[in-house]
């Protein structure tokens, strides 16, 4: 699912947007994705509990989401675009347009512990939470 940030536009430039209140938790941290070299892909990882809300800063990329059945690819082309993406969901950002930003509020403090880095042990996780 897609949701919008606000954006003031006018003559002198733009400024976006996001009141917290929005979002569907309360935000512990910001962390944003930039400087991505051409062809370079990032995330390739889920979370067991964490809640993220991602959103396009400036430029465009795709993201490509696994519940470990189904797999979705979401554009991101308009800035103030996200999405909210919500455990247990496999991600990788590819296609990284040329000065792209990626910010992403989280409901949690970094924490490695709640990563899975490795997709065969995401599919085994998938499948003792919720069945194969
Ligand atoms: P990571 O979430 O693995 O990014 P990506 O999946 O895009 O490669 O983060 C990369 C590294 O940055 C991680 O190993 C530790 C550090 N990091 C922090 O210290 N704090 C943070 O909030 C985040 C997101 C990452």
């Amino acid at each position: 699912m897609k949701f919008g940030a606000g954006e003031s536009k006018s003559s002198s430039g733009s400024l976006g947007f996001i009141e917290f209140k929005t979002l569907p938790f309360v935000p512990e941290r910001l962390y944003w994705i930039h400087s991505v070299p051409l062809g370079e892909s990032r995330g390739n990882h889920a979370h067991k509990t964490l809640r993220q809300f991602l959103f396009l800063v400036q430029g465009e990329v795709k993201v490509e989401l696994s519940n470990g059945k189904n797999r979705e690819f979401i554009e991101l082309k308009k800035i103030g675009e996200g999405i909210l993406l919500e455990p247990g969901f496999w991600r990788v950002l590819r296609n990284f347009s040329p000065n792209c930003v990626v910010g992403v509020i989280c409901d949690q403090p970094y924490d490695e512990n709640d990563y899975i880095r490795d997709e065969d042990e995401f599919l085994d996780w998938v499948s003792a939470k919720y069945g194969s």
